[in-house]
């Protein structure tokens, strides 16, 4: 696998691979990848020719409080898990590659609506600073297929009508949320938990899951099972941020008609704020 830190390498070698015809997969992250991140890749390289990752903490996307200067940056162990996966490219640009001009000079693109609740509401800003990112690393790689986690519910989303909308010429998939045996969907920020947390952290999903069989066996009171979803968090250390029972095409509150639903959930605990989902079907 050859790492890229310039742009202009980078594009060199994929316009040759391009022009032989190879289809190109892409798999962008922040790093400090984890078998969830390797499902991505393995998930394009089972569609692809050729697969590009990129590891690029992107300060547009952090709001002031956050821990973007502590964001774990592995950069050696990326590369090695990478390569165990199948990946081909790796792009790791410096924040002077990506953002030349600076912040203050950068086109931004943002997808009005759905980047201002849940996640966007808690974290103002954020998905503003992801669909910039993505777009300018869709411009930068060209891919043909480009792979996200479904873990990120909201921003897989945001992402699809960013595409819809500017018609880029990309086909974004979603990918499984890769899970421990205890249920607690990977993430790098888990590493910000220490031994108790990580006993707790699991209450995420089975609090989830719980919601979700009270749905399928017939409740409809949602304003309700979300109340008894934060007792149930609270009760074993989690803070509140939301736990949204959803249409799963708008985002908006699920109404009793409501066929297709994603519950979105964010909790922190200790130093890491967990976000977690489950789409139910009626
Ligand atoms: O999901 C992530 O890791 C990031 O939000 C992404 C998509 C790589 C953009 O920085």
């Amino acid at each position: 696998m050859q790492t890229f830190f310039s742009i202009e390498e980078l594009r060199a070698t994929l316009s040759e691979a391009r022009a032989q015809g190879k289809r190109i997969g892409f798999v962008p992250t922040m790093g400090n990848l984890h078998e969830g991140h390797l499902a991505l890749v393995r998930q394009a390289v089972s569609c692809c020719d050729i697969v590009v990752a990129s590891i690029f903490v992107n300060p547009l996307q952090f709001g002031i409080n956050e821990d973007l200067d502590n964001y774990p940056r592995t950069l050696q162990a990326d590369q090695e898990k990478l390569i165990s996966a199948g990946c081909n490219y790796l792009f790791a640009p410096s924040d002077e590659v990506m953002y030349p001009n600076g912040r203050e000079e950068q086109t931004q693109v943002e997808v009005p609506l759905i980047s201002n609740i849940h996640c966007g509401a808690s974290r103002p800003g954020h998905f503003q600073g992801v669909a910039t990112v993505v777009c300018k690393l869709f411009g930068i790689v060209q891919p043909d297929v480009a792979v996200f986690g479904e873990k990120d519910y909201q921003q897989l989303m945001v992402i699809r009508r960013m595409v819809e909308h500017l018609y880029l010429p990309v086909e974004v998939q979603g990918s499984p949320i890769a899970r421990n045996e205890d249920g607690l969907a990977l993430s790098s920020r888990n590493g910000y938990l220490n031994d108790e947390q990580m006993k707790v952290a699991p209450t995420l999903y089975r609090t989830l899951q719980e919601a979700k069989a009270e749905i399928l066996g017939g409740r409809r009171d949602y304003k309700q099972l979300e109340d008894e979803a934060y007792a149930k968090l609270e009760a074993v250390g989690f803070s509140r941020d939301f736990f949204n029972i959803c249409d799963a095409h708008t985002l908006t509150p699920a109404t009793a008609e409501t066929q297709q639903l994603v519950i979105l959930a964010a909790a922190p605990l200790g130093g890491a704020r967990l976000i977690d989902n489950v789409v139910i079907e009626l």
